[in-house]
């Protein structure tokens, strides 16, 4: 077992290492703050900033040093173990990695005294060895809760933990994870008035201050970190969607005239072949965030297509097309900081455990076949992160 605040020991070997030359700790760290110093993650404080009208305009891909946008993937640390084939292509696609599971509250906390890292620690340890960056994922969220936080009983005793868990993980990845989902989908799936924020153990204790309490506990555990709100079922048509839109403008604004600190709005970007992009409103919506000076990532994107032809080049093309559509929109206004999909592979999705296609098939949710050969959605995302 691991306590809170154990700092993370390195080790000189990786169980599933790529690249066996190894990094020390102290060259990871200079690696990691001079990404920091060069704004990879273009971390602006919210606070502060004064909000100014965003021209729409066509987003050039490049940066001023014509860097493309840094593309990155979900992972999961067991076929990281397992599947060397899975290892390449990570590391041939990726300049960064997130764990799909493995920082989660079931994962890191199985009970309450318990910290858990190992899995954490070799997903960061393979990114170390193979010279990618690791976003985290994720602090403060109302799903996957391990059981023991229902005994979780009064405002204090959430605090406590909540703040103590954050404390422990950004504290323990300090300066080696540049960019946390500190708080995750915060809004209801249909926000209505006076119920806007989704129910979890943290708004039954601690009502909206969970957010600031979260916000203010990462930062305070690693000032260079950027803090993220991710959020999904932004971009479509639809009231559901434009409410959702409302309500989310709605808790940004009031947490910067709170003062939080928060730096950007991951979108999930978790799209649907057969439902439409709102072109105008995710446009509208997108640059009053980006007025607030709050920056944009692309965090979880894949395309949902359960309910799309068997035909597999038929269902790779409107997969491709889907996110076309959505990422125009998003370029016509904003250009994200990075753009990263749910999983790199169609061997490894999440896409089936919720979205099984009825004939069958397996699903193809990803830039990558379940062979690692790219599809036309890697095309799409290249284009947009290299700006054909
Ligand atoms: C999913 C993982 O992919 C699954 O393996 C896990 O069982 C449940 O969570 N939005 C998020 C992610 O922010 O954390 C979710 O990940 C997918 C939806």
């Amino acid at each position: 077992m691991l306590v809170p605040g154990t700092k993370h020991a390195h080790s000189s070997r990786s169980d599933f290492g790529v690249t066996k030359q190894a990094h020390s700790r102290r060259e990871f760290l200079t690696r990691a703050a001079s990404a920091a110093a060069l704004g990879h993650f273009g971390t602006t404080a919210l606070s502060g900033v004064s909000a100014s009208a965003t021209p729409k305009h066509i987003a050039r891909g490049r940066s001023a040093t014509g860097e493309p946008i840094p593309y990155g993937a979900a992972v999961r640390a067991d076929a990281l173990a397992g599947d060397a084939s899975y290892r390449a292509a990570i590391v041939s696609n990726c300049q960064f990695i997130v764990p799909e599971g493995e920082m989660k509250w079931p994962d890191v906390r199985p009970s309450r005294a318990e910290y858990r890292f190992e899995k954490a620690d070799a997903i960061v340890d393979f990114a170390r060895m193979n010279n990618i960056k690791v976003r985290g994922h994720t602090l403060a969220w109302y799903g996957g809760m391990p059981a023991w936080t229902d005994d979780i009983g009064s405002r204090a005793e959430a605090e406590r933990e909540l703040v103590t868990h954050i404390e422990s993980i950004v504290g323990r990845y300090r300066g080696i994870i540049p960019s946390w989902d500190v708080v995750n989908e915060p809004i209801e799936d249909w926000p209505k008035a006076g119920k806007v924020l989704r129910p979890s153990i943290w708004t039954k204790h601690l009502g909206p201050d969970y957010l600031r309490i979260a916000l203010r506990a990462a930062a305070g555990s690693d000032p260079s970190v950027q803090l993220v709100l991710n959020e999904y079922d932004i971009e479509f048509k639809g009231p559901r969607f434009a409410a959702r839109r409302r309500a989310l403008l709605e808790l940004l604004r009031q947490l910067r005239d709170s003062g939080a600190p928060l730096h950007a709005l991951g979108l999930q970007a978790h799209l649907f072949a057969d439902r439409e992009i709102d072109r105008d409103g995710l446009q509208s919506f997108l640059s009053d965030v980006k007025a607030m000076g709050l920056d944009i990532l692309i965090t979880e994107l894949d395309v949902v297509d359960y309910e799309l032809p068997g035909d597999v080049a038929e269902r790779d093309a409107l997969v491709a097309g889907t996110a076309g559509k959505f990422l125009q929109a998003v370029f016509e206004v904003v250009r994200p900081k990075a753009i990263l999909t749910w999983g790199l592979s169609d061997r490894y999705t999440w896409v089936p455990t919720y979205f099984k296609r009825p004939d069958g098939m397996p699903n193809r949710p990803l830039p990558l076949d379940a062979e690692f050969k790219p599809k036309p959605l890697f095309a799409v995302i290249e284009e947009f992160r290299r700006n054909a």
